[in-house]
């Protein structure tokens, strides 16, 4: 089946669905992206991953004339036509087409991609996932979900031929930020749950928020609080979260075992709850 993706206003097949050289997204990273998870064809906490995206256009500055329920209607349009039961959603708004120059061109509209895929849940990585620490070489302000992500594809890289699925992270104070491309969490020696604060050295996972929010729903406390390599390391438990593995169990950072070296209680209960969570968003979808 012939997957459709939506590029500027026109539904084109995958292998056509083309931007311009002289893209500001191509050229100078400048445009920002969304993943949103498709279950059940249904779209996953879209109104808080489409107003993430809308506070990131006006961070940069870029003005969009799509409203959030057009985006929503062109977005479950590309999943219908591609018939993408489970999988991920890409959307992505660039400053447009314009002649090579730093400054931001005059009037210029905005490029918009919107693609989708079907993908597997990683059922393997349920059982445990090892993290390789290394230093977090990013910008200043990773709180915006820019296109430029050549340090945490470098890091990811280096950590898969590490033998880890993702990298953990680490500023120069020895704290952990987050992952490549997920939300770091520990349960720490005594048992509290603790992610990384919000600030412009992380994203603010969707992931994130939600895990948090049925977190304090069902009586389990977290704190957003930074927690350094040796906290880390001495957890009973860890985990990740993103938009595309959902919840994992870290079980070893390095070569240490975290805790047992098998995924705990507490990963069990947060992964069941977000199931109940994904299952009440797979009948829910009619949000505008
Ligand atoms: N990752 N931190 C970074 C650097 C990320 O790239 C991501 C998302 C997250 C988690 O955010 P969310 O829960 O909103 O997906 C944190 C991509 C999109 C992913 O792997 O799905």
């Amino acid at each position: 089946m012939s997957r459709i993706s939506y590029v500027n206003g026109k539904y084109l097949h995958h292998n056509d669905a083309k931007i311009h050289i002289e893209d500001r997204g191509n050229q100078f990273a400048d445009a920002i992206y969304e993943v949103v998870a498709i279950e059940g064809k249904m779209l996953i906490d879209f109104e808080l991953h489409i107003e993430r995206l809308f506070r990131n256009l006006n961070e940069l500055e870029i003005d969009l004339s799509l409203s959030k329920k057009v985006i929503f209607f062109i977005s479950n349009e590309v999943i219908n036509r591609s018939r993408v039961d489970r999988g991920i959603l890409y959307i992505q708004i660039s400053r447009g087409r314009a002649t090579r120059n730093h400054s931001f061109p005059k009037n210029n509209p905005p490029s918009i991609i919107i693609s989708s895929r079907a993908t597997k849940f990683p059922e393997y990585a349920l059982k445990g996932i090892k993290v390789k620490l290394m230093d977090d070489l990013r910008w200043k302000r990773c709180d915006i979900k820019s296109v430029s992500l050549l340090p945490n594809v470098l890091a990811k890289e280096q950590a898969i031929r590490a033998g880890a699925y993702e990298a953990w992270l680490v500023d120069s104070d020895g704290y952990i930020t987050e992952g490549s491309s997920s939300n770091a969490w520990i349960l720490n020696e005594k048992n509290i749950l603790k992610t990384t604060p919000l600030s412009n050295k992380i994203l603010g996972g969707i992931t994130r928020k939600v895990l948090k929010e049925i977190s304090l729903f069902n009586d389990i406390e977290v704190q957003d609080r930074a927690f350094s390599i040796v906290e880390a390391k001495k957890s009973k438990e860890a985990f990740i979260t993103s938009t595309s593995n959902f919840i994992l169990p870290v079980t070893y950072i390095d070569d240490e075992p975290i805790g047992t070296g098998e995924s705990g209680p507490l990963f069990k209960r947060l992964y069941n709850l977000f199931h109940t969570h994904l299952s009440i968003q797979r009948k829910n979808n009619n949000i505008f």
